[in-house]
């Protein structure tokens, strides 16, 4: 299984995901920086890989800390934190993973344990979070995999497979485990404008796996769904809201209201931990917005007129009422009655 990050001797190993496909490059982050830096440039990208990838940052942190005094150690950790926190605002598991960083902080301070001893606590948690990806997109991919029709074929946006997570994936995660409980499933790709992670990125790890993968472009999803050409679409999420609501990659609203049109269901897979339930509604998800030239100049190409306005959001957010499911680690949830369902998974941790 492919995992695009891990803890490797003092360093954070990332695959340096604005390579591909054309160069499978690994590179060993040695700082605070250079993770954050990672993390803004999208070389790691994906919600829980994101996630993953702040608290390892937080664990490189404390091991290049020197000096014995843990007050010292901790305040060094929780400026990591808040230079990560400040990286990207869509995905929820950024915070999230902080947190969880932060509470293990707080403890070990609690109980008086040394420098040393904190730095094998937060590295451990770190490890801990990854581990749990990984579970979490396992559980996913059986729970999705009932959903999904033998011999069909899935249309998917932006990449949520193991390169936006510890491993497996979670959109892609449901259709591998499909493929492994025998079903016949193919997934259409769409490329994902401007920074083409569909195109890049999923094509790459599924042809990786012998998985069948036809790219098309963003604006052909409609005429596909209406030549019969998929059964259903699957998506990942950076962050849903209590009722449902769900940001993710910019397209993905376009793609649930062609899918409401034509009759398909529109299913998120996520981990619990991309659920904000302290959000009401999409409304307050904070919307990244990127710079100009990737959609204006991509890679250093002119596509457009030089000084040309260009909006650029990196995420939108699908309202519930167009999502037929959200299947999560925890169960899955099915509309109606999404806030009712993510408030009962909510209770069983
Ligand atoms: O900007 P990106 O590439 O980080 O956006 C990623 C997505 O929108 C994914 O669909 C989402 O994070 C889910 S990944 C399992």
């Amino acid at each position: 299984m492919l995992s695009p990050i891990c803890w490797n001797e003092g360093r954070v190993r990332i695959i340096d995901q604005t390579r591909l496909p054309t160069e499978e490059r690994w590179v060993d982050l040695e700082r605070v920086e250079d993770v954050a830096e990672a993390i803004r440039t999208l070389a790691v990208r994906g919600a829980p890989a994101i996630g993953i990838a702040a608290a390892m940052g937080c664990a490189l942190a404390a091991a290049k800390h020197e000096g014995d005094e843990p007050e010292a150690l901790a305040e060094a950790v929780r400026r990591a934190a808040k230079e990560l926190a400040g990286t990207r605002p869509t995905a929820v598991n950024l915070f999230w993973a902080l947190n969880r960083i932060r509470e293990r902080l707080d403890r070990s301070l609690a109980a008086s344990i040394s420098a040393a001893a904190i730095r094998d606590a937060l590295l451990a948690e770190a490890q801990a979070i990854r581990e749990e990806d990984i579970a979490a997109c396992r559980a996913i991919g059986s729970l999705g995999a009932a959903l999904l029709p033998d011999k069909c074929t899935v249309i998917t946006h932006c990449n949520a497979g193991s390169l936006a997570t510890g491993g497996h994936g979670t959109a892609l995660g449901v259709i591998r485990s499909a493929i492994e409980r025998g079903k016949q499933v193919r997934v259409l790709a769409d490329e994902t404008r401007p920074l083409l992670q569909g195109a890049r990125l999923t094509t790459w790890e599924l042809m990786r796996d012998g998985i069948d993968v036809t790219l098309i472009c963003d604006a052909m999803a409609g005429h596909a769904m209406r030549l019969g050409m998929a059964q259903a679409c699957i998506v990942g999420a950076d962050r849903i809201a209590a009722n449902g609501d769900t940001a993710n990659k910019i397209g993905t609203y376009s793609l649930a209201v062609l899918a409401r049109r034509h009759g398909l269901p529109f299913y998120v897979a996520a981990p619990f931990s991309t659920v904000d339930l302290s959000l009401a509604d999409g409304h307050a998800i904070p919307i990244e917005q990127r710079a100009a030239e990737e959609v204006a100049s991509p890679r250093g190409t002119a596509f457009a007129p030089e000084g040309v306005e260009v909006f650029n959001p990196a995420f939108d957010v699908t309202p519930a009422v167009l999502i037929s499911a959200i299947v999560t680690d925890r169960g899955v949830v099915r509309s109606p009655g999404l806030r009712e369902g993510l408030l009962g998974l909510s209770r069983a941790e």
